[in-house]
């Protein structure tokens, strides 16, 4: 019998809900590795862990979901590893756009997709032209996603709109600067977690999670399921989050 779901408690519902939850999917590699199988079917697993956390963040109402599915850097491991996993972002698009478009989530791509292979880029203007009028939880993913490159880009952008005279070298704060980035226009992660017990950022979100609260679960991504995501905002909602000011 397929184990059932808990719910979250009473407290965690009425407790401060975090507004964007970023998270770092780490682990799989892994996690496949401790069963003796090959990398690829630690990433499948994954992709049933995501489902769940889509599913679960969109129950709890948070409103802005950011997973990181692939990096910049992710370019360098072997071509069969870079292949399977384009090819389980396609399947995942495919097999769960429909119940996510029913569930009125908008799904966005945070990264140069357009350097995917074409299947993959159909697949995700497929999801984001069916998804885009949606009004219900905002899920980015990050795809072929680097902070840094977004950071450049957001710079020669400004660049370009002052040497053309549309703005002015003094209008430029951090204000206009968050909104050329890929995250325009949403707010900052409040809840950075990354599993797989790694505690550095590579490369995600550097601008955008200048005062998230970090969580590091030890828990494999695959393993991750939706009372530990209960877990992880349950330890937010225990912060003290003082931005640079005193305790309330
Ligand atoms: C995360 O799992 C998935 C991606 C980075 C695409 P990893 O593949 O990094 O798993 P580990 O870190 O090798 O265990
Ligand atoms: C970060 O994980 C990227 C994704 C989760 C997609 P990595 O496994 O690539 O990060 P490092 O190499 O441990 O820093
Ligand atoms: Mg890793």
């Amino acid at each position: 019998m397929a184990k059932k779901k808990s719910m979250p408690d009473s407290a965690l519902m009425e407790g401060y809900m975090p507004q964007h939850i970023a998270i770092i999917m780490d682990g799989n590699g892994r996690w496949a590795q401790q069963r003796l199988l090959p990398r690829t079917l630690g990433h499948r697993a994954g992709m049933s862990a995501l489902k769940k956390v889509v599913q679960t963040c969109d129950e709890l109402r948070v409103p802005f979901l950011t997973v990181f599915a692939f990096s910049t850097e992710n370019w360098k491991r072997p071509e069969t590893e870079v292949n399977y996993l384009m090819n389980l972002l396609v399947e995942f698009l495919h097999r769960e756009l429909d119940e996510l478009h029913r569930n009125n989530v908008q799904i966005h791509v945070l990264g140069d997709y357009e350097a995917t292979p074409p299947k993959c880029q159909d697949e995700i203007r497929r999801a984001l032209a069916l998804t885009r009028h949606n009004t219900g939880l905002i899920f980015n993913i990050a795809l072929n996603y680097g902070s840094r490159r977004e950071i450049v880009d957001a710079a020669k952008s400004i660049s370009k709109r002052v040497l053309s005279g549309e703005i002015q070298l003094d209008s430029i704060d951090e204000h206009l600067f968050a909104q050329c980035l890929y995250t325009a226009e949403m707010p900052d992660p409040d809840l950075l977690i990354r599993t797989a017990g790694e505690k550095r950022i590579s490369n995600f979100l550097l601008w955008q999670v200048a005062y998230a609260e970090i969580v590091v679960s030890d828990v494999l991504w695959p393993d991750f399921t939706p009372e530990e995501l209960y877990r992880a905002i349950k330890e937010f909602q225990g912060r003290d989050r003082r931005f640079g000011g005193l305790k309330k």
